[in-house]
């Protein structure tokens, strides 16, 4: 898989425009907000095929619209998807190129910060069914990633703060260093992308976890620590009914999971003030969690929880992860207190 970069606007156009050379038809998959933010979409030579905002595009739904309109508009082995957007157009846009025809070619242009430093690398695809998150997908890996920082640019307080969710994350189960620039400057990055530190703190992302996917494509074993706050996370995210965006999810979870790494005596009191120090710069308010047994049963469909033995991702120390297998899924329930 490729990376590559762009600064100028008119560069990327010509470069997604030279596909043309190389395949019969471009689909390109995105959503209203992304056109109307940035009105060259519509000029690039290509079939555009808009789906819903947000979470909501990830559905069986929106699926069945868009392969209607593949073949509708003559979608072929030789032709390429390009998904471009967050998390959620490149998760569906990914599950569309694996399944249509048994898989054509496809690259992702990220356009959130979430999506540049996780979601579009690694090639896991994915569709919400039942309230369950992701519980349809496949491995499919992106012929390129195309990056484009000028996107950022449009991106709110809010949507950064998801970004550094999965970035805090990188630093706290494999780069001590990384953590320790984001603790820095953690107040000017979640105000801002044009920060000097942004397309480094991107660059390392990417570069984790290739390394990392690289060594586990199928999240037999190492990748599980990608997970680092994702049991929790993504309990939450459907325990309120994708209102709580991913990022912020995610936060919550890495909150849980590195209380419980110094409950369990495996992180020092020390790493977990400074943890808890950071995830308070991020200024995210108190939950309240009533219905702990709906908690409970949605950590049960985690996709880690194998023949009821969870597979659970804790904290040695800053900078390195642990794999806890079998962990007391009681244990998490009643660290939700401190959320
Ligand atoms: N496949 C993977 O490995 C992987 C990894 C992490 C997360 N994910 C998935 O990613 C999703 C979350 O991604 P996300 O946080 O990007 O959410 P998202 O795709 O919903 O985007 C967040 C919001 O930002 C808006 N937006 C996108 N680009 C913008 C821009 N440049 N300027 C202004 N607004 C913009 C979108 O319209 C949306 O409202 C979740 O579904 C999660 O499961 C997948």
């Amino acid at each position: 898989m490729k990376i590559n970069k762009f600064n100028s606007e008119k560069k990327l156009i010509n470069y997604i425009d030279s596909y043309n050379k190389k395949f019969d038809k471009i689909f390109l998959i995105t959503s209203p907000p992304i056109i109307n933010l940035y009105p060259f979409i519509e000029t690039l030579n290509t079939k555009i095929i808009i789906c819903e905002e947000g979470e909501r595009c990830k559905s069986i739904n929106q699926y069945k619209k868009i392969i209607e309109c593949l073949v509708a508009k003559g979608c072929n082995k030789k032709s390429l998807i390009i998904g471009m957007g967050g998390g959620t157009i490149t998760d569906l846009s990914g599950f569309v190129a694996s399944s249509y025809m048994r898989g054509i070619k496809h690259i992702f242009i990220p356009t959130t910060l979430l999506c540049m430093v996780d979601a579009s690398i690694g090639g896991k695809t994915a569709l919400n069914f039942n309230n369950i998150r992701n519980l349809i997908g496949t491995f499919k890996n992106p012929e390129e990633v195309i990056l484009y920082f000028n996107f950022l640019e449009t991106l709110n307080k809010s949507e950064l703060v998801n970004g550094y969710a999965e970035i805090i994350k990188y630093g706290l189960i494999m780069d001590d260093k990384l953590l320790e620039l984001i603790e820095k400057n953690i107040s000017s990055l979640i105000i801002s992308s044009s920060n000097k530190h942004i397309e480094h703190i991107i660059e390392k992302c990417i570069k984790h976890k290739i390394d990392i996917v690289r060594n586990d494509q199928f999240d037999d074993n190492i990748r599980l620590i990608l997970n680092f706050g994702h049991t929790v996370g993504h309990a939450l995210e459907s325990y309120y009914n994708y209102t709580l965006p991913h990022g912020k999810a995610i936060i919550y979870g890495i909150k849980v999971a590195s209380y419980l790494s110094y409950e369990d005596k495996s992180l020092t009191k020390a790493d977990y003030t400074r943890i808890d120090f950071l995830i308070n710069k991020l200024n995210l308010p108190k939950l309240k969690i009533s219905d702990l047994k709906k908690m409970e049963k949605l950590i049960k469909n985690d996709k880690k929880n194998i023949n009821n033995q969870l597979y659970y991702i804790t904290l040695n120390k800053i900078g390195k992860a642990k794999i806890e297998h079998n962990y007391n899924k009681k244990k998490i329930i009643n660290a939700l207190k401190i959320l």
